[in-house]
């Protein structure tokens, strides 16, 4: 969870394909601070860690869902995992920004809605 008493939003970003777009975006807000990455292409990750200077790079997005310190996620993986790392990450007390679409479905995309009412 988002600690109070810092003023830096500390981001996980979940997929390095169109995940570097929101990398750039965050690289301009000086309260965003990118901490990790994650993806199953290790090679380009490794790349955009290097290059970005980011210091944690995961395999499976889980493993990344799973540090205590990470606020956000952006979330750049194929469109038919886009509800399970949205809910696995709502779930798991992350704030959520995701790449279009939503979902692949309006059924997908409500239940998005309501994992992040939930959370
Ligand atoms: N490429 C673009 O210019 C572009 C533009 C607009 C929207 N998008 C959207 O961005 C999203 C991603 O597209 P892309 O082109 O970057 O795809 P991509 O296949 O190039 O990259 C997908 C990334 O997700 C990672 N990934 C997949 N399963 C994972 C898992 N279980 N754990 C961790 N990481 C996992 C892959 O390792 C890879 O890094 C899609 O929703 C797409 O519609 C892409």
């Amino acid at each position: 969870m988002t600690d109070a008493s810092r003023d830096t939003l500390r981001i996980g970003i979940i997929g390095c394909g169109a995940g570097v777009f929101h990398l750039r975006g965050y690289e301009s807000e000086p309260r965003a601070k990118v901490v990790a990455l994650a993806g199953l292409d290790t090679e380009r990750c490794q790349r955009l860690a290097k290059q970005y200077e980011i210091p944690a790079i995961y395999g499976d997005y889980r493993e990344l869902l799973e540090v205590a310190d990470i606020d956000a996620v952006s979330i750049a993986v194929p469109n038919h995992l886009h509800m399970p790392v949205a809910i696995a990450a709502l779930e798991a007390g992350k704030h959520v920004l995701i790449e279009k679409p939503l979902a692949r479905s309006a059924e997908e995309g409500e239940q998005m809605i309501a994992a992040a009412q939930k959370s």
